[in-house]
């Protein structure tokens, strides 16, 4: 069976909670917390793991938050393997002010890897017993030494796989550079700043993605567009694929849900073309769901079904 392997260098234990309104100064009572695993990487695999696939989730891990962490993921089923650490992993905290049902985000920074757990991480990964699609997503915790995606890039060249970078700013300017990419996943916003140019017409877009892929720094470039959907881009084809219109309940997982998608598509034989269809509908499937919870996989097949058959007209050349 294809191996996928993600890795998320900052991974978080999430927790939700509610209070009736925030006020400073004031003791805010907030509701019983609910828990979840968080980062790019880990999700990408829960994403595959609820489309029927399997992915193995390898992350740095510490103090009862990583410990924590761990657990829920085994609790869902989803094969992990941790690097123990001594920071403790973050956690990132979610309230929701009933008043206006407002939602807040606190985002923590990542826990710090020293440069011996760093390439004790890349000699896992090294030896993992199989390596066939190696996901990188989400963004860096602070410290990381500057050869450390070079060496990452590197170990999945010589096992032979592909890689899958969702990623932004200097991290994924940094591997294109490297060359040899197989796929990166940037929302508009991420390739704006890696052009350092305001694209706003399909016509920039594509030809800002197009020149990726041709001067070899990667072999394809699917971009998301939200509500629109995704544009995808490689040596052979150009292709737009617009998003069905759904029940917009949370955009929180979408982009994660897509990348999984994708992967796990690509994983099983098809096509970039149809892997990206796919993709496009798990991240719609992931916004019609409450909260952080990401694709459901009947949502997402009916989505895919629906997609094939109408984007034909969508293709450009
Ligand atoms: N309002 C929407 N309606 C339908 N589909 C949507 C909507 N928003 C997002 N999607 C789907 O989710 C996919 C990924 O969304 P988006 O481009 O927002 O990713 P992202 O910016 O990486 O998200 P994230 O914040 O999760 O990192 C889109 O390609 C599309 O298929
Ligand atoms: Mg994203």
């Amino acid at each position: 069976m294809t191996s996928i392997v993600t890795l998320t260098l900052s991974p978080a234990l999430d927790s939700a909670t509610s209070i009736a309104r925030l006020c400073p100064d004031a003791k805010l009572r907030c509701s019983e917390p609910r828990y979840a695993p968080g980062g790019g990487g880990i999700n990408v695999a829960r994403a595959i793991h609820q489309l029927g696939g399997s992915a193995l989730a390898l992350f740095p891990a510490g103090g009862p938050s990583g410990q924590h962490l761990a657990e829920l993921l085994a609790a869902e089923g989803v094969a992990c393997q941790t690097l123990p650490i001594s920071a403790w992993t973050r956690e990132c905290f979610n309230v929701v002010e009933q008043a206006n049902a407002q939602q807040y985000r606190f985002v923590l920074p990542g826990a710090r890897l020293s440069e011996s757990e760093q390439t004790q991480l890349l000699t896992v990964l090294a030896g993992l017993p199989a390596l066939d699609y190696l996901v990188i997503s989400g963004s860096l915790p602070g410290g990381i030494a500057a050869d450390f995606i070079p060496r990452l890039l590197q170990i999945a060249a010589q096992r032979g796989a592909r890689s899958i970078l969702d990623s932004s700013g200097e991290v994924l300017r940094q591997a294109l550079d490297i060359g040899g990419l197989f796929l990166i996943k940037p929302n508009l916003n991420e390739l704006r700043a890696l052009a350092g140019e305001h694209i706003d017409e399909p016509d920039q877009l594509f030809k800002v993605a197009r020149s990726l892929v041709d001067t070899g720094r990667c072999t394809a470039v699917l971009v998301s567009l939200g509500p629109q959907g995704a544009l995808l881009a490689t040596r052979e084809l150009s292709e737009r694929i617009s998003a069905p219109t759904v029940n917009k309940l949370s955009t929180v997982g979408a982009g994660d849900s897509l990348v999984g998608a994708v992967t796990l598509k690509l994983a099983q034989g098809a096509s970039l073309s149809e892997a990206a269809r796919y993709g496009v509908a798990a991240g719609s499937a992931a916004i019609m769901m409450p909260g952080s919870q990401l694709c459901r996989r009947a949502d997402t097949d009916r989505l895919f079904a629906w997609l094939q058959a109408h984007t034909a007209a969508g293709e450009l050349d």
